[in-house]
């Protein structure tokens, strides 16, 4: 057991870059340093809490010195982390791995729960929290934070993916905003030769987490399935997949509505397109909103939102993110942590940090909370999406299935590999992964 996990920890170190090892390291040394100071010094407790770079703005500007100001006896010491969940999620488990881990506050995208529950990682949070304090949350964003009946986090915000457009140049040019792949790729086209645009539509085509979270929707859109939860039964070689795969391929060769170098982009290269007017359509989550729309941006005021479009057998996919809070089993400081959760995933805390950053709330009240509402006039419509929006798989070896899709996905819409080959690899390395 112990040789399993030291070769695992090998081969996840080998993995990070130089920057997250950095990174680590500097917060073990933090670690020690603060966890020997209160005993000494009756300094406050610090509780240690790891997030991607762009995250951690909108926390330092206003949740974290509020709750401060209420806890005299706690400290939040954000450490920020590389710019992708996958990359993100590397570093946790090596902490987990090497024993106590130098995080006591969790943050955790919906789709590691399955896995760091297992693994034994975090504390069970089922009776710290009421049935009825639980109803006040999107039952999705819940769903996703359980294994096995038991709940290990608390959501602090959702996310859903969706399909911008400039509704200024639909408008313009008299047309409708899309409801097919077709319409997609016609307004495009034709936004394109009149010379608004130089692109139709940009997603998310790097090898990482992202495009498992952008192709969710396409296959949605499809009709087909990835990895079906309840059965294990794996639908990556189905037509469906291929059928959503050729319609990716066909986005930059021939169309060209989208630029080659789509299948390196991660959402912020594809927002920044967008947002110096160079593109009708954008896949991308909310955070989106409020960055494309400040008084310096080209488009401001000229951007509207709508789930993704579908083919006649299928629907429009939303893929489901977020982030919620748990905290680790090693964590020396469990009562403050379970304080500080309360306060996040408050409503007055939510509300502050939802209007500051754009981000999508996981309590439901504020979805149509008047403050909120008259700042982003589309989250009524937004909570409609977050309930119908599709869960990633959620099983305890879900980064090893989103791995292999990732590279087979990457293979293909790179031209490495035809559709279909790919699919069936990855189709049969699922399942022999998944035992079926
Ligand atoms: C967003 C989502 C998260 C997803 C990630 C992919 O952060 O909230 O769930 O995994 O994007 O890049």
């Amino acid at each position: 057991m112990l040789k399993l996990q030291v070769i695992k920890l090998k081969k996840i170190l080998q993995k990070l870059k130089f920057r997250a090892i950095a990174i680590f390291l500097a917060v073990v040394f933090g670690m020690v340093f603060f966890s020997t100071k209160p005993a000494q010094t009756q300094q406050p407790v610090t509780l240690n809490l790891l997030m991607t770079a762009p995250d951690a703005e909108p926390w330092k500007q206003g949740i974290i010195k509020d709750f401060e100001a209420k806890n005299p006896g706690i400290r939040i010491n954000i450490v920020e982390g590389p710019n992708a969940t996958n990359l993100l999620e590397d570093l946790y488990t090596s902490a987990f791995i090497l024993g106590d881990s130098p995080y006591d506050l969790i943050n955790m995208d919906v789709i590691w729960t399955p896995k760091f529950a297992a693994a034994g990682w975090l504390l069970d949070l089922t009776d710290k929290i009421t049935k009825e304090e639980l109803a006040a949350f999107s039952p999705k964003d819940v769903e996703g934070r359980r294994y096995k009946d038991k709940l290990y986090a608390i959501p602090m915000r959702s996310d859903v993916g969706m399909l911008y457009y400039r509704k200024d140049l639909l408008k313009e040019a008299g047309f409708n905003p899309p409801e097919s792949f077709e319409d997609l790729v016609k307004i495009s086209q034709s936004l394109q030769q009149k010379g608004k645009v130089d692109w139709g539509y940009v997603w998310q085509g790097k090898q990482y987490e992202g495009l498992a979270a952008m192709f969710v929707e396409i296959l949605e859109g499809f009709g087909g399935y990835w990895v079906n939860p309840e059965t294990l039964e794996v639908g990556l070689d189905k037509p469906e997949t291929v059928a959503a795969i050729e319609f990716l391929k066909t986005t930059i060769q021939p169309t060209k509505i989208s630029p080659p170098g789509v299948t390196t982009y991660q959402e912020e290269e594809t927002r920044r397109i967008f947002q110096n007017g160079n593109s009708v359509f954008l896949r991308n989550w909310p955070y989106v909103w409020p960055l494309a729309n400040t008084e310096s941006s080209v488009i401001n005021g000229k951007i509207a939102i709508k789930p993704m479009v579908h083919t006649k057998n299928g629907s429009s996919g939303a893929c489901l993110g977020g982030w919620a809070l748990g905290i680790s089993q090693s964590s020396k400081h469990p009562e403050a942590a379970w304080k500080a959760i309360q306060y996040f995933t408050s409503e007055e805390a939510q509300r502050k940090f939802v209007l500051e950053a754009g981000f999508v709330p996981s309590r439901r009240s504020l979805f149509l909370d008047p403050q909120i509402v008259a700042k982003y006039p589309h989250y009524p419509q937004l909570l409609k999406v977050v309930d119908q929006a599709v869960l990633r798989p959620p099983i305890a070896q879900y980064a090893q299935t989103s791995d292999i899709l990732q590279r087979y996905l990457s293979a293909a819409l790179t031209s490495r590999m035809t559709p279909e080959a790919a699919m069936k690899n990855a189709a049969s390395e699922t399942r022999q992964l998944l035992g079926r």
